[in-house]
């Protein structure tokens, strides 16, 4: 009998659990014994492992968030950190390891498959910035949720006439905002990846005013030079001069909870499935991933190695849009 654990791994994302669910499910289907790792790589650090039953993921697929927790492990970057993540796995004599995550949660299950041990990869994150998946498990949820709330807030706008700097997630990434902003008919979209001056901003939405528009959007990612707190600080000292000064909403954490759509619960699971799919076959030092519709295998060496690109042929039919 195989005896594999799974973990969840950096910033949960809405459709975990319904991968979660699936590897328990069909690895057991195939006689495999499977253990849960508690709070990611922290968990098998500190041998925080519990066995998993079909009814342990019960009543779990439609829950965002993650039933196994999980955690960003700075001790897991260190080789102290990983060798006792591998001594974990020795004692209770697992085989091998599934790992549900984004891109450090990848960097670290590359880093296992290096030292010998045979893991697979579930692409996971809200900010669809892994290689090799298109989208993650999460991103669809997001997405929704910040165009949810861009739609509530051009009401608001329209209504006062004002400006608004919607900030949505993102460290690195500008997909959620620059998709987000798309969908919602935001007038501007500011993302990490182009640089944007607050002057640039503020040009934009007097230009907006002055064609009569009721309202202006603007969508920011937080990790973009030209953040909701920057910009808010700009506006403020250019009142006077600008003649208005925008409204802010911070979408934060809002975004990476709650219930997972249809397409975040199917992806999970086709995903989850297809992970113990490939270690059935003997495939291993891979991560799985949404490919042209279908869940397909990448390397675990290319997705560490390799910096996800972002269309930015997206951004100019954003803001060419704004008439
Ligand atoms: O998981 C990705 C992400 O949501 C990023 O968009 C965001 O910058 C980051 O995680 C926030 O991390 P934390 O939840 O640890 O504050």
């Amino acid at each position: 009998m195989k005896h594999i654990a799974v973990l969840t791994s950096g910033g949960d994302a809405p459709g975990m659990n319904a991968a979660i669910r699936a590897v328990v499910r069909t690895g057991l289907d195939r006689g495999w014994a499977v253990h849960g790792v508690r709070y990611g790589y922290a968990g098998l650090i500190n041998d925080n492992l519990v066995a998993m039953g079909a009814r342990s993921v019960g009543g779990i697929i439609h829950q965002g968030g993650t039933m196994l927790g999980s955690a960003r492990c700075p001790e897991f970057m260190t080789e102290d950190g990983r060798n006792s993540a591998l001594r974990t796995l020795q004692q209770h004599e697992i085989e091998a390891l599934i790992v549900i995550g984004g891109n450090g949660s990848q960097t670290g299950a590359y880093d296992l498959h290096r030292m010998g041990f045979p893991v697979v990869g579930v692409a996971s994150t809200i900010d669809n910035d892994v290689y090799g998946a298109e989208p993650s498990i999460g991103v669809d949820t997001a997405l929704n949720i910040a165009l949810e709330a861009i739609d509530r807030i051009k009401t608001t706008a329209s209504s006062h006439q004002r400006a608004f700097i919607v900030e949505v997630m993102g460290r690195d990434r500008g997909y959620l905002a620059l998709m987000a902003g798309i969908a919602g008919g935001a007038e501007f979209v500011v993302i990490p990846e182009v640089d944007t001056s607050p002057e640039e901003v503020a040009i934009r939405v007097r230009a907006d005013y002055r064609k009569g528009k009721a309202h202006a959007i603007v969508v920011v990612a937080e990790g973009a030079y030209c953040n909701a707190q920057r910009l808010q600080g700009y506006f403020k000292e250019q009142h006077e001069r600008l003649g208005f000064e925008p409204r802010v909403t911070i979408l934060g954490h809002v975004q990476r909870g709650g219930a997972p759509t249809a397409f975040d619960r199917l992806l999970g699971t086709r995903s989850g499935a297809a992970a113990t799919e490939y270690l059935a076959r003997g495939e291993q030092g891979i991560m799985l991933g949404q490919v042209g519709g279908k869940i397909a295998a990448t390397p675990l060496a290319e997705v560490a190695a390799t910096k996800k690109p972002l269309d930015l042929g997206l951004l100019e039919l954003a803001r060419s849009l704004n008439k």
